[in-house]
């Protein structure tokens, strides 16, 4: 591994500098304005991935956003890791809360990040810790210390649900097979307390619209007498959860797999300081389900959000309006043993039986996924251990993270593999938000530390 650090120690502005280039291209999947520059950014990885000195690299179209693919095949006696990443990335808006451009990559030191951050969108999720495979790998082919076979396949549409990933997983079965998938794209707890997730949730994600009488009317002439849909849907929606906390949809607890008392007492004894955390947040007090910690609310508990709600007028000033339409777009996140499917179609159904007469509700479903768990006791979780061990010289913690990576459980479905899910971010690193940020400490610590991953992992597989 000293072959490792020097190489890396001679390469390590040009790694920065080569992730500044990708960070500069908005990606956006989600927007079709952006449609170039994701196509750009496709072009990028593959670039990259030539240069690293893989045997073969080739995008992929689809009819959404193209999947990049390379592999190198040093014995095929010899495991195969699958790096599995994303080069899309969420929309930067809202533009103006930024405190620099989120295109224009800049290093900043921060409190949690005292030898700087790189500030832009992507940086965390997920260039930035995608990006730190390509470099590693580059650097264990440059010194000849590659020990198995590794696959990439980085995706662009991540953050638009992976709608066409599946069916490129199941058309090429052949040539994605292999025996782990890698995955960076999750947190640790902290700098000084390494973390492996063994966990994510899944996710259904609901849009509804309700509509009143069939034109804005004056709130005056017609207010107390027609049903205001804005008002309809707000009480719809404040009634999803009861005063526990519990979210009210019969039947949406049913096939939860509950925790045992040790699993939980596990959990709960992670590092977590609520001062801190609320802290961070600048919020006088938290708020979920009872009889649950806070620790337990964000991961091993099933959540119902809105994440946006709209209608009237919003305008400057004041429009005495009886608005004709409302919508909102609602996301639950769920937790092992609740299907996605299962829990649009409760929703729906439940959503329909409370709605007034007064009003027409629709309810779409968008995309969802499953959740997933990562076992302990196995060798990839063993080399993964030993890996941050290695780097972090500490054990790391296995915790269970709130967000969803739904191609996880798609790929142990379609492919029969598991993967293991060696993020190096914090929860703190504000992606999907203003101001994403990852650290210059995490973005070179996750370098050095997947060789280790490989070397333990091949070693152990003997
Ligand atoms: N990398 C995140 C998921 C994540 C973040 C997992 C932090 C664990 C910790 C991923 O890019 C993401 O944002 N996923 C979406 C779901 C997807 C279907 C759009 C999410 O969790 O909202
Ligand atoms: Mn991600
Ligand atoms: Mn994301």
């Amino acid at each position: 591994m000293k072959k490792l650090e020097t190489y890396h120690n001679q390469n390590r502005e040009r790694y920065l500098d080569e992730l500044f280039e990708l960070l500069r291209i908005p990606s956006v999947s989600a927007d079709p304005t952006f449609k170039d520059d994701v196509k750009r950014a496709a072009d990028m990885v593959a670039e990259y991935l030539k240069k690293t000195g893989m045997d073969t690299v080739k995008i992929h179209p689809t009819n959404g956003h193209s999947i990049v693919y390379a592999e190198k095949i040093i014995d095929p006696a010899l495991p195969t890791v699958l790096v599995y990443g994303h080069y899309d990335v969420q929309p930067a808006d809202p533009y103006e809360l930024w405190d620099s451009e989120p295109f224009n990559p800049v290093v900043k030191k921060t409190e949690l990040h005292p030898d700087g951050a790189i500030f832009a969108r992507g940086s965390c999720d997920d260039k930035g810790q995608m990006f730190m495979h390509i470099k590693a790998v580059e650097a264990m082919i440059a010194q000849n210390v590659l020990p198995c076979n590794v696959k990439f396949m980085i995706e662009g549409e991540e953050e638009v649900g992976s709608i066409h990933l599946t069916s490129f997983c199941a058309e090429h079965k052949e040539l994605l097979k292999s025996d782990v998938i890698l995955v960076s794209d999750t947190s640790i707890i902290a700098n000084d307390i390494p973390s492996v997730t063994t966990g994510l949730r899944g996710l259904a994600y609901m849009e509804i619209e309700v509509v009143g009488p069939n034109i804005d009317l004056h709130s005056g002439t017609f207010g107390g007498a027609v049903a205001n849909p804005i008002n309809v849907l707000s009480k719809l929606i404040a009634s999803l959860h009861d005063d526990n906390f519990h979210i009210t949809i019969p039947g949406f607890y049913d096939n939860v797999i509950e925790l045992s008392e040790e699993e939980r007492k596990a959990l709960n004894e992670t590092p977590f300081d609520l001062d801190v955390y609320k802290n961070q947040l600048d919020i006088d007090d938290v708020q979920g389900e009872k009889g649950y910690s806070t620790i337990e609310r964000a991961s091993i508990r099933p959540t119902l959000d809105v994440n946006g709600i709209w209608g009237g007028y919003i305008g400057e000033g004041a429009k005495t309006v009886l608005p004709s339409k409302a919508n909102a777009k609602i996301s639950m996140r769920l937790v092992p043993g609740q299907d996605p499917e299962r829990i649009s179609d409760l929703f729906i159904k439940y959503f329909n039986e409370i709605a007034p007469k007064s009003v027409k509700v629709t309810v779409t479903s968008h995309h969802g996924g499953w959740p997933s768990v990562t076992p302990i006791d196995t060798v990839e979780y063993k080399a993964a251990e030993q890996a941050y061990t290695a780097t972090f010289g500490k054990k790391p913690i296995p915790a269970r993270a709130g967000g969803s990576i739904p191609i996880v459980a798609m790929f142990e479905k379609v492919l029969g593999c598991k993967t293991i899910l060696m993020g190096f971010g914090l929860n703190t690193d504000a992606i999907h938000s203003p101001n994403e940020h990852y650290g210059l400490f995490n973005f070179y610590k996750g370098i050095e530390t997947i060789p280790y991953f490989y070397q333990y992992y091949s070693e152990l597989k003997k």
